[in-house]
């Protein structure tokens, strides 16, 4: 059982999750973030190939209200945590690929931000996500949220706690200009 099951068992009760199944919560997410998970809208982000354990703990958070938007969590509380393991393994499968704009020098990547995120906004860590061609906006918002505590993670809410609104703008310009792809891996 374990072995049809391909060996992944998720907390909770949760099954394996079935990517067919997660194609189609996506369609509740399409007019926002994409099928594919590129966004739609300038203040929703793109999750196409994002770490699936990031996806998932979000979509957690938003549901138990530990993370709150006017949107999502409403979109949350209607999921059951097997569609959102589902749905978080659709988007994951999708891959994203950021290229830096012509003539910038990764070197000038935002140092305090580079060994998570990337110089080119592609998350090292699986609980970290993707900065990649995300809006300015968006980052920005992010930011604002963790320093106010809006929004709270043990390691962001203290990095975003030592930034000026005008570094958090800097910041979000680097990795907004970075052009991202996201390839469907089907
Ligand atoms: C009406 C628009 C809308 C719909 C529909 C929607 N989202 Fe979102 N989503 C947003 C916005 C806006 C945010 C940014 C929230 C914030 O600022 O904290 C977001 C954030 C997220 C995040 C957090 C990503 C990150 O990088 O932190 C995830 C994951 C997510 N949405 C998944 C989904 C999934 C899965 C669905 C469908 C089941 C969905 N969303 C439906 C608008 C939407
Ligand atoms: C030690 C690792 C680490 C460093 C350094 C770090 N981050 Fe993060 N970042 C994370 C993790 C982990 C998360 C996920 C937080 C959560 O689960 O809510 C995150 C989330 C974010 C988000 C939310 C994005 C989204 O899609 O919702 C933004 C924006 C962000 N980081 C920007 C930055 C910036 C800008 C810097 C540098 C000034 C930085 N981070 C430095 C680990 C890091």
């Amino acid at each position: 059982m374990l072995l049809a099951l391909g060996g992944v068992i998720l907390a909770g009760g949760v099954n394996a999750a079935d990517l067919d199944a997660g194609r189609k919560v996506a369609n509740m997410c399409r007019t926002c973030h994409g099928l594919d998970g590129y966004a739609m809208i300038p203040i929703a982000p793109h999750i196409g190939g994002e770490p699936e354990e990031y996806l998932e703990a979000q979509l957690m958070a938003f549901k138990t209200g530990q993370r709150e938007h006017e949107m999502m969590s409403v979109v949350a509380a209607s999921l059951s945590a097997q569609q959102i393991a589902d749905v978080s393994a659709w988007y994951a499968e999708h891959e994203a690929r950021a290229t830096l704009p012509d003539g910038v020098d990764p070197d000038d990547a935002p140092q305090e931000c580079v060994s998570c995120h990337g110089a080119d906004g592609i998350s090292q860590l699986v609980d970290a996500p993707h900065l990649a061609g995300e809006t300015n906006i968006y980052i920005d918002t992010q930011l604002k949220a963790f320093k106010r505590g809006q929004r709270s993670h043990e390691i962001m809410s203290e990095v975003a706690a030592g930034l000026s609104d005008a570094e958090m703008r800097e910041i979000a310009d680097w990795y907004a200009a970075i052009t991202l792809e996201i390839v469907s891996e089907e």
